[in-house]
């Protein structure tokens, strides 16, 4: 007689046999707990997946941008020691003095959120020794920055940039290629804007411009609001940045700074005019434009949609300059850098500003076919057919979880495909697919060995 196998025990039976099952909860007990929900910080928002159709082709547009150019990618920590931007950004500053994240970890190390990029790159391009690549040093980035700033419209705690920075050459023709890059972004996303553009020299030149610019204020300190009483001894230049009703007739008689720039100053800046010129970016010269951080030196520049009515009064949707000796402050080589950053919240906000004031909408996904099955079956060969047609380089729309044809041949007219692909049990055993022109109506069977070839001729992508 043969012998009876011994069954293998389950090696979870022992706790299976001894679990008790659990005794219900008193009712009233659940009730009186209601689960804690969770809120997001003030100032932080989530990118949910709505937003997508705004930030997707931003991110494309970028990287395109970045291909033409030839910048490469760079990412660094959205955590660095604190110092780095207090030293680069400079006290005075709000961004340093008010609004930066700064906490010590467990080893007591003062830590910050990155308020911005440009330091924590200048930072990198001397950690890494890029100076001994080719130069220049073209990078590009695309995260998260940290601001505690006042949320309001635009302004967030959290928010993304964009970014492209040039180390390594100091002449004119960078500024306008970075403007130039600046405007084309702004171009593809399909929202107007003009760039505001300045020259605020050297710190040599600075400092005589400030003396001038101190004595100016210093006289007409009686119509001055309150912050700028205190810029005038904290930080003269940001006296020019003052939005305060009260102060801009007093603004607007100010000293401008282009009077106190050296020859190369000058002819730098007139050389950069000159390029934008050739390119056709529209420039607007503003003489109070001073940026809210101390690295930059000769071009800064903004870019403001030129949309009127109140998306147009917003503020900037983003900035750069010139900044040609903040690596060599950060203890690296002589290194001219120029470089600017967009903020994507604002460029969105922008988009859909210009879009509802011009009944537009963003556009539509485009897909070539929608595939849909019937039955179980059906579903397991499309899954497999999914792949067969991403491969070959065909945009699919689908949706596995339904079960009608009606909803789905809905869904396939709703996207405007071209055809849809049916199969459902027959076609699983006959190994073959209903291609449906959705124009016509018509039909046919086509053997799924060949579906993938069939389709594109008809799409003519062969
Ligand atoms: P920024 O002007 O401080 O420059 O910021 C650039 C852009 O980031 C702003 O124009 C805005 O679109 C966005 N942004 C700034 N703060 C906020 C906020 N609280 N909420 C939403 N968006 C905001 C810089 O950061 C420099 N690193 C630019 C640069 C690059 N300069 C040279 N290279």
């Amino acid at each position: 007689m043969p012998k009876k196998q011994k069954t293998k025990k389950h090696p979870l039976k022992k706790f299976i046999r001894r679990a008790k099952p659990r005794a219900p909860r008193p009712a009233a007990e659940s009730a009186e707990k209601p689960k804690r929900t969770f809120n997001l910080l003030r100032g932080m928002h989530d990118v949910l997946p709505r937003e997508e159709k705004y930030r997707k082709p931003l991110y494309q547009s970028a990287l395109e941008l970045a291909d033409f150019f030839q910048f490469s990618r760079i990412e660094t920590p959205i955590m660095e020691e604190a110092g780095l931007f207090i030293r680069s950004i400079g006290r005075g500053t709000d961004i340093v003095d008010k609004e930066m994240y700064v906490f010590e970890d467990r080893d007591g190390n003062k830590i910050c959120l990155r308020p911005e990029n440009t330091a924590a790159i200048a930072r990198a391009y001397i950690m890494h020794g890029m100076w001994n690549m080719p130069l220049p040093t073209k990078l590009w980035y695309w995260g998260p920055m940290f601001r505690y700033d006042r949320p309001q419209a635009g302004r967030y705690r959290q928010f993304y940039q964009v970014g492209y920075e040039t180390l390594g050459d100091g002449g004119p023709a960078v500024d306008a290629e970075l403007i130039l890059i600046a405007y084309n972004f702004c171009q593809d996303a399909g929202v107007p804007v003009e760039i505001h553009l300045n020259s605020i020299g050297t710190p040599e030149e600075r400092k005589n411009y400030k003396t001038a610019l101190v004595d100016y204020y210093r006289a007409k300190r009686g119509y001055l609001c309150d912050d700028c009483k205190a810029r005038l001894h904290k930080n003269p230049l940001r006296l020019l940045d003052c939005k305060n009703e009260k102060c801009q007739p007093v603004k607007d008689e100010a000293p401008q700074i282009t009077d106190w720039l050296g020859e190369e100053s000058k002819s730098h800046f007139m050389k950069v005019l000159e390029y934008l010129d050739e390119l056709t970016v529209p420039y607007t010269l503003r003489h109070t434009l001073v940026r809210g951080l101390d690295y930059y030196t000769r071009t800064v520049f903004e870019i403001y949609p030129s949309l009127t009515g109140e998306a147009g009064a917003q503020s900037a949707l983003g900035g750069g300059g010139r900044y040609d000796l903040l690596v060599e402050e950060m203890g690296g080589k002589p290194t001219p850098a120029a470089g600017f950053s967009i903020g994507i919240e604002r460029m969105v906000a922008a988009i859909r500003a210009f879009n509802e004031a011009n009944g537009l909408r963003p556009p539509a996904p485009k897909y070539d076919l929608y595939l849909a099955q019937l039955g179980d079956s059906a579903r397991q060969s499309a899954l497999r057919l999914l792949n067969v047609l991403r491969k070959s380089g065909l945009k699919v729309s689908f949706n596995l979880s339904k079960n009608s044809l009606k909803s789905q041949l809905e869904s396939a007219n709703s996207l405007q495909v071209p055809y849809a692909l049916i199969i459902g049990q027959k076609e699983v055993q006959d190994n073959t697919a209903v291609i449906r022109d959705m124009e016509s109506g018509t039909q046919e069977i086509v053997d799924q060995r060949k579906i993938d070839n069939i389709l594109k001729k008809k799409l003519g992508k062969m």
